[in-house]
């Protein structure tokens, strides 16, 4: 390989803390270490399709260390389904005729489940490519943890903190709902951290009548308030079952209209199941008849400065990636592997989500300090 290589790197999915520690570390480490040259891609993929970029030199690496978000800007394009004037488009030939027409001779792509999808379809199309795992919902696979998980944590377990002491004043149920559509690692973590007496997630479907009678229970025991920290995508046994079969539906269709009819349902449960906090916090005081209330801490888990376990993380995959760059290693995700750091080829990673097993230490734990998960 040559000596003087010209990387690319972007952001890609919804934004977290610790995207910018990464991209100082990628840029850092090519710059200043290798000599390379780096350019920086606006908005996710898009930015390769309209050809917005920027040169991330020293003075634009220096400073972004502790800021969250992205200085490059993210979005959920995907390569292959990109909304051109209204219009869904595959717009994966001109992202791979750009590469080459900014010379790069690799591309990092720092990003979630989604990501590290669109990543594998261009490094098949030729493309050197390289990606680090990033989500505040744990959830890609193969690394031990993703840029921005351990910041939500925080930020989530804080707020789990604050509302006890209001729940307790007003001897209220407080339904804390905390993102993760389909894994429910920060409702657990930070339920657990944060001393939630239910927690509700995706991988574990609830009777409201347990969580009725829990919450009764602490009561009859003179503690007239309780905390549920549920996830976004937490749901009953019964929409759990409609889900279950609707998936079958898809995985069994023989035809294109049969899973399109199957596709189109999962989109319907889905638009049905948001609002659904809101309305377990009415079950919950229609069962218990103790008044109830809703926080929903949404985009607040995604924002502000990274924690330090997220910036020494960025630090380590950014500059392993380069490392790995430059021995040639492509159409890798760069994984944290306990104190070190592991190439998984991308087809191992794309298409799988790390859900929650349900024997995993944190829920043994909180099973036996009592806490309830609506089973
Ligand atoms: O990227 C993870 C995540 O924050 C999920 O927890 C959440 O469900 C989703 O993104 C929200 O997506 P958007 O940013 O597109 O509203």
């Amino acid at each position: 390989m040559k000596k003087k290589l010209r990387i690319g790197v972007l952001t890609a999915g919804g934004d977290c803390p610790g995207l910018n520690a990464a991209i100082r570390a990628v840029g850092k480490a090519a710059v200043n270490y290798y000599g390379w040259e780096v350019i920086g891609i606006r908005d996710g993929f898009r930015g390769l399709v309209e050809e917005n970029y920027v040169r991330l030199d020293k003075s634009a690496l220096a400073g972004i260390l502790t800021i969250g978000g992205t200085i490059l800007g993210t979005s959920r394009d995907r390569p292959h389904r990109m909304l051109i004037n209204g219009e869904e488009r595959d717009m994966t030939d001109v992202i791979v005729r750009n590469y080459k027409k900014l010379k790069l001779d690799a591309l990092v792509c720092i990003g979630g489940g989604g990501t590290q999808k669109s990543a594998l379809r261009l490094a098949k199309k030729g493309l050197n490519i390289i990606t680090l795992p990033k989500t505040i919902d744990n959830d890609v696979p193969f690394t031990d943890t993703s840029l921005g998980f351990d910041t939500a944590l925080s930020v989530a377990t804080e707020a789990i903190d604050r509302l006890h002491s209001t729940a307790h004043s007003h001897h209220r149920i407080v339904v804390a709902e905390l993102m993760g559509h389909r894994a429910g690692w920060l409702a657990l973590g930070a339920g657990v951290a944060g001393g939630a007496d239910v927690i509700l997630i995706p991988e574990i479907p609830y009777d409201v009548n347990k969580v009725a009678e829990a919450i009764k229970r602490r009561s009859r025991h003179g503690t007239n308030f309780s905390i549920v920290a549920v996830a976004e995508g937490a749901m009953s046994e019964a929409e759990a079952a409609k889900f279950a079969s609707a998936h079958r539906r898809k995985e069994a269709a023989k035809t294109a209209a049969a899973k399109a009819k199957a596709r189109a349902e999962l989109v319907r449960l889905d638009e049905q199941h948001s609002g659904n906090t809101l309305r377990l916090a009415e079950e919950l005081e229609k069962l218990t008849g103790l008044e109830s209330r809703v926080t929903i801490l949404g985009y607040v888990q995604r924002g502000g400065t990274p924690s330090t376990a997220d910036r020494l993380l960025a630090t380590r995959l950014g500059t392993a990636c380069v490392h790995l760059i430059k021995d040639g290693v492509f159409e890798v995700m760069v994984a944290a592997r306990g104190d070190n750091t592991e190439p998984v080829p991308l087809e191992t990673v794309a298409g799988v989500r790390k859900q929650v097993p349900l024997d995993h230490p944190w829920i043994t734990a909180a099973r036996k300090i009592g806490t309830c998960f609506g089973d």
